[in-house]
């Protein structure tokens, strides 16, 4: 199975590699088409400058006109190199020289020449020709040079021209651009009508020319508007920040800045990448169509879901055991610090903030999912966050990780919970529907909630916990109380997840990621009737993944609950923990994510280990045991999805 470009029309703007880029395109199956953009060796003896010499040194440059300052430098190094200083200097001054604004006749200062005219404010090409009508000055048959700086200004030449000048350009680049701009103008014109799927830059110089190039163009507006339909991809902080300097967001950057992983990274992602730019962003998005009455009851109490089904991929595949062409894999935790992205994004945004802002909220999932080439995306978000809502007091320190105000300790509290409005976690179901709709079909979207039992110990402790003993207090030493609070965390829950399931998402995960803690027997009879309950309340059509660590004694019971999937760590071999837990469910699991911080080969042993034990086996998620540690590397973390896609496609085929 190789994902790649499949007939997109993408462009380059690489000069000195532009064959290599034309063969990777290609090979990956783009439509290529290179732009040179830049002159690699700057022709410092271009004729133009040559000409120029000449002229000036046998006294037949009537008028100079010089536009900038780094270009009457560049001139005039140019120049001396070819004919030795003083000779330069003295000719200059045998010659009327304009000055265009302040820094050129700085740059004159410099040679220890001054300007014999300069012109008024704002030193536009207007004011130069006012400057001559206010002087009188006929330029009727005068030799003009014009030392140009970028792209010609066309209209300013002919206005010289109309006053009977003899015009010469001397252009001086900025970053040199190629001697034909033909293939430079014809990317802009395409671009400008909206034909370019995929712009891939591999330096910041390219994008100044490029932009140089458009100035002069003109249809800027359009230019800049196809600018923004197309994919645009940088190679690295340098480009992407140039890009971003003129008005253009980047669609995607490699971690590591070399031109094969840029093309390959794009090709992949393209499709996906290109219906999310293509779709939500531009058609506006509503973000608050999610409605509550397209659930509807089914006879059996079960709810069912609206009829329409967005994801299609196999993700859907395997949690329904079907045979898919490819192991699906997503990540928990994929979307967080150990993405540079989102640590960029963290860096302004405080993480409540980022979860209670939809858009967000939804663009940090997809970026995720555009970045890593998942299966899945799992709306970003917190199992905690239901917590404000019942009335408890939430702030995460990047210290002590989440820390709830007043512990949830006695009855008194317990009974003061407020009621849950499932509407008070509407920016959960916003993020949902803008995230669907962007969402490429193939990849799945997960909705999520902390299980009954797992948001209780939170609430209990405080905080994260390592002996869970004021929640194992309460649940033996006041079995009722616990019961109570059971109901309300289950009916809160229930009602979450429906709303999230109709806003939009595929699936729903459940993290019970500390239940291990308790012995089979608790488990069974202090949490499962309630993890039961709350997986009949949702629609029997959705599929639920129950996840949780360290359950190797309780993947029987588990496995009792109605859920679909059941979540393994990497505690468990993961044939015996599908035993357990049944041979007619699905699993997901279950690398352990310290595998990850090691080296590539070693990452691909341990997932090809995983893939081999499960072989043709439909129903199986590749996951890790628990959510990817920060400290991951994410080349890592890209080969190890990649591995598991090739291998588990061949074994396939
Ligand atoms: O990418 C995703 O998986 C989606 C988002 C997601 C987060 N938390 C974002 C998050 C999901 C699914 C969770 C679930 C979650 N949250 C669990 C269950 C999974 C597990 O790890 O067992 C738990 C126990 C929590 C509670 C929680 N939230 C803790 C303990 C912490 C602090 C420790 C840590 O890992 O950072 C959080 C904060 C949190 N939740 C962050 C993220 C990205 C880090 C916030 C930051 O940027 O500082």
């Amino acid at each position: 199975m190789k994902q790649d470009f499949n007939g997109l029309r993408v462009t380059s703007f690489e000069s000195r590699r532009c064959e290599e880029m034309k063969k990777l395109i290609s090979y990956h199956g783009g439509v290529p088409r290179v732009a040179p953009s830049m002159r690699e060796v700057p022709d410092l003896k271009t004729p133009y400058v040559t000409r120029f010499a000449d002229d000036l040194f046998s006294g037949s440059v009537d008028l100079l006109i010089l536009m900038t300052g780094v270009g009457t430098r560049i001139l005039s190094d140019m120049v001396t190199a070819e004919s030795g200083g003083k000779e330069y200097v003295e000719a200059l001054r045998a010659t009327t020289i304009l000055a265009r604004g302040p820094k050129p006749v700085a740059a004159l200062r410099k040679l220890g020449l001054r300007p014999d005219i300069t012109v008024s404010e704002p030193n536009t090409w207007r004011d130069i020709l006012s400057t001559f009508d206010q002087r009188d000055m006929s330029l009727e048959n005068l030799i003009v040079y014009v030392q140009e700086y970028g792209v010609s200004n066309e209209e300013f030449l002919a206005s010289l021209e109309k006053r009977g000048a003899d015009v010469r350009r001397i252009p001086i680049y900025r970053w040199a651009l190629p001697e034909d701009l033909g293939p430079l103008q014809d990317a802009v014109r395409s671009i400008s009508e909206g034909a370019e799927d995929c712009l891939l830059f591999t330096s910041s110089r390219q994008v100044s020319n490029l932009f140089e190039v458009a100035g002069t163009h003109e249809r800027n507006t359009e230019f800049m508007e196809g600018m923004k339909k197309a994919l645009v991809c940088s190679i690295g902080p340098t480009t992407t920040e140039t890009l971003r300097e003129n008005g253009i967001s980047v669609d995607y950057e490699p971690d590591s800045p070399k031109m094969g992983n840029l093309v390959r990274e794009v090709a992949r992602r393209s499709a996906a990448l290109l219906v999310k730019k293509r779709t939500a962003f531009q058609n506006g998005v509503d973000t608050r169509n999610w409605s509550r009455t397209q659930m509807v009851w089914s006879e059996d109490g079960a709810r069912t879901r609206r009829s329409e089904t967005t994801s299609a991929g196999a993700f859907m595949k395997a949690c329904r055991l079907e045979k898919a062409d490819h192991t699906p894999i997503w990540l928990m935790r994929q979307a967080g610090r150990f993405l540079r992205e989102y640590r960029e994004v963290r860096s302004r945004v405080s993480f409540k903030e980022l979860c209670k802002t939809p858009d967000m909220a939804s663009e940090i999932t997809l970026m995720t999912v555009d970045r890593l080439g998942v299966d899945a995306a799992i709306i970003f978000s917190d199992i905690l966050l239901i917590l404000e809502p019942l009335g408890l007091s939430l702030e995460y320190s990047s210290v002590d990780g989440p820390v709830i105000g007043k512990p949830l300790r006695t009855r008194r509290r317990i009974e003061a919970l407020r009621d849950f409005d499932p509407e008070s976690m509407d920016f959960v179901y916003q993020a949902l529907s803008t995230t669907r709709r962007a969402l490429d079909p193939e990849v799945s979207l997960l909705g999520f909630t902390g299980a009954p039992f797992t948001v209780a110990s939170y609430a209990i402790e405080g905080s994260g916990s390592k002996n869970y003993i004021n929640t194992k207090k309460l649940m033996y030493g006041d079995p009722s109380l616990w019961e109570r609070l059971m109901d309300i965390l289950t009916s809160s829950i229930s009602d979450y997840l429906c709303a999230q399931i109709d806003a939009g998402a595929d699936a729903v995960q459940i993290f019970d990621s500390w239940v291990g803690c308790l012995s089979p027997a608790d488990y069974e009879k202090f949490v499962f009737p309630h993890v039961k309950k709350l997986i009949s309340t949702l629609p029997s059509d959705v599929p639920v993944i129950l996840f949780g660590t360290g359950t190797g004694s309780l993947l029987e019971l588990m496995g009792k609950t109605g859920a679909g999937v059941i979540g393994l760590d990497w505690r468990v071999d993961i044939l015996d923990g599908w035993r357990k837990a049944g041979s007619s469910l699905a699993v997901q699991g279950n690398l352990d994510p310290v595998s990850v911080l090691s080296t590539p080969s070693h990452v691909v042993g341990e997932a090809r280990k995983i893939l081999d034990r499960v072989g043709e086996r439909p129903g199986h998620i590749f996951n890790l045991g628990h959510g990817v540690l920060p400290q991951t590397p994410v080349d890592n973390v890209l080969r190890l999805i990649d591995e598991v896609h090739e291998y588990s496609a061949q074994a396939g085929e």
